[in-house]
């Protein structure tokens, strides 16, 4: 493992699962169409043709998805510190034209300066405080007008939010979060993403994988249906151009 990975138990442990996880998540495609909206504000590109870099990217379960999203003229490059799950996102991405996967940390990505145009971060438990380090590499790596995408849970709203705060009462609470980002220069835009599975059984893994055994009892024993209220945070920083 490189130096300066955070532990991820759900997808270093829980691999099958973390998939089960990543397919019941934005069912709708909300979150796609707000990071679009951030891509496209004040006349800006979107994904098409531009180069994207899906920091900490796991399995590369966003990748093809990316790789559509920035078509025949982008790329698209994984960075990612688990040196198994490198091989799967580099075994899911075979065949797929201008996709990579290098292995690397958020505190050292293996990229010249300036050399892309989008950063996308999802589940990364690698920032927030204490993560300062990686934010100037994502200063390094952005060209000038691109654009940084860090998606993580608001622990101000929604069943989800709830059942994370209950889960991980160490963490920063939600008004300390956003003082975080925004003293930053970061924005958020706040999205109902939304869980929906196709069992209760995916359900109650995926929940198993994510809260504590007794914490994972006591909301399952008061939620039924196979969806989830789960609201996000989508942080946003444009470059300068
Ligand atoms: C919760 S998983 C999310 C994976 C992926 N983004 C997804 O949405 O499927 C967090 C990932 O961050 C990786 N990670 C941990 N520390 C990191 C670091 N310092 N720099 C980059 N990635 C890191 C973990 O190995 C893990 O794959």
């Amino acid at each position: 493992m490189l130096p300066g990975a955070v532990p991820s138990p759900n997808i270093w442990r829980h691999t099958d699962t973390y998939e089960t996880e990543n397919r019941a998540a934005d069912p709708d495609g909300r979150l796609w169409q707000a990071m679009r909206d951030a891509l496209t504000e004040g006349g800006r590109g979107g994904f098409a043709g531009r180069t994207v870099l899906d920091l900490g990217c796991g399995t590369g379960f966003h990748l093809p998805r990316l790789a559509d999203e920035v078509g025949p003229g982008g790329s698209v490059v994984g960075v990612e510190p688990h040196p198994s799950l490198v091989s799967l996102a580099r075994r899911r991405v075979r065949g797929l034209p201008r996709v990579d996967v290098r292995e690397g940390v958020a505190q050292e990505v293996p990229l010249p300066d300036a050399s892309v145009d989008v950063v996308h971060v999802r589940w990364a438990y690698f920032f927030g405080r204490g993560c300062e380090p990686g934010l100037v590499e994502l200063d390094r790596v952005l060209r000038p007008g691109g654009t940084a995408l860090v998606v993580d849970n608001d622990g101000a709203r929604s069943t989800w939010g709830s059942w994370f705060r209950r889960g991980y009462p160490h963490l920063d609470p939600p008004e300390e979060t956003e003082r975080f980002w925004t003293t930053r220069g970061w924005t958020r835009v706040g999205v109902d993403m939304g869980w929906r599975f196709a069992s209760r059984a995916d359900l109650e893994a995926v929940v198993r994988i994510e809260l504590r055994p007794e914490v994972a009892d006591a909301v399952l024993a008061g939620h039924d249906g196979l969806e989830v209220d789960y609201a996000v945070n989508l942080w946003v920083k444009h470059q300068p151009r």
